[in-house]
């Protein structure tokens, strides 16, 4: 029997993280350099019947019947049958395998979940569309960040720039002007549901102060998005910066995405901030093409295990 393959991109937030679980407008770019891969082999002669599923970067080689119930992949598995109206998930191999740094803030559990429901849904002869795919990767977000904003899982299953306000449809986004972007990972591993329930908690101590940062976050996503379907990418730079602001003023920095962010900035970079949840993850920079290589490699020297130059190219 042939194999079914797919793969999704990882992401990176431009403006708008947290502001986005409150209503207001974000921005979200794919990183098509790391990515996210599944490998469905169905096994009819299989006498138990087993579905297998193997996940080599983080050590799991199991069945479906060995996982609870809520575990992504179980969920993701379960999800796709029950869209599909599949009365059993028949036999079959699930190898993912995935270069997306977990837990830091590049949509790697989105990314996971996509490739999967694209490759299993047409290895049983469903394939699923994007808006199925989109809509099932958000449920498997739900059970484990609660309340996400289904940023991730758009931007990942339309692998495309997006304007995204929750529980609105999705906007692509027309790049005029390529732009290049450093992305560095600070190494932190952060939980994306507790630092959102931690801005919850601030959010609910002192309303106002919260309700003017997410909208200030909101009037700048929505400038940078007027910037970036102008072709106008300078503004973009004091656009990051300004978004970084509010960003801490929301105790969501951390020493380390300040150092490298402050790297960033020394080396030449037109703008810099945090993406994704924070306290940890990875930072973005905004670059010309021949900075790239110097601005990498300022973040690296101040910490960053690793970095990526992608470019946001014009569409
Ligand atoms: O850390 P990530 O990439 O999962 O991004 C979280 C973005 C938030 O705005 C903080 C949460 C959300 O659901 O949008």
């Amino acid at each position: 029997m042939p194999a079914f393959s797919a793969s999704a991109p990882g992401k990176v937030i431009l403006f708008g993280e947290h502001a986005v679980v409150y209503g207001r407008p974000a921005i979200a770019v794919p990183v098509m350099q790391v990515r996210a891969k599944a490998i469905v082999n169905m096994d009819p002669r299989s006498p138990s019947g087993l579905v297998r599923l193997l996940a080599p970067g983080v050590g799991l080689e199991t069945s479906l019947d060995n996982l609870p119930e809520n575990h992504p992949l179980a969920a993701v598995l379960k999800m796709a049958a029950a869209e599909m109206k599949l009365s059993h998930i028949p036999a079959c191999t699930i190898k993912v395998t995935s270069t997306i740094p977990i837990a830091g803030g590049m949509g790697s559990g989105a990314a996971v979940s996509v490739a999967i429901l694209r490759a299993f849904s047409a290895s049983v002869g469903h394939p699923l569309s994007d808006e199925q795919v989109s809509r099932l990767a958000y449920e498997v977000e739900v059970i484990h960040h609660g309340t996400p904003s289904g940023i991730d899982n758009n931007v990942i299953t339309y692998a495309k720039p997006v304007y995204f306000v929750k529980g609105r449809a999705i906007e692509t986004l027309r790049v005029k002007q390529p732009f290049s972007l450093v992305v560095g990972d600070t190494g932190i591993q952060s939980s994306t549901s507790s630092v959102v329930n931690d801005v919850h908690t601030a959010w609910e101590a002192d309303q106002a102060k919260y309700n003017m940062l997410f909208d200030t976050a909101g009037e700048i996503a929505a400038a940078a998005r007027k910037a970036i379907e102008n072709g106008s990418v300078d503004r973009l730079g004091p656009l990051m910066d300004e978004n970084q602001a509010i960003l801490r003023k929301m105790k969501v920095s951390s020493v380390e995405l300040e150092r490298l962010i402050q790297a960033a900035h020394s080396a030449g970079a037109l703008g810099a901030k945090l993406s994704g949840a924070g306290r940890g993850g990875n930072m973005i920079a905004l670059v010309t093409p021949e900075q790239a290589g110097g601005v990498a490699k300022a973040i690296e020297e101040a910490g960053a295990v690793r970095t990526i130059v992608t470019e946001i190219p014009k569409t």
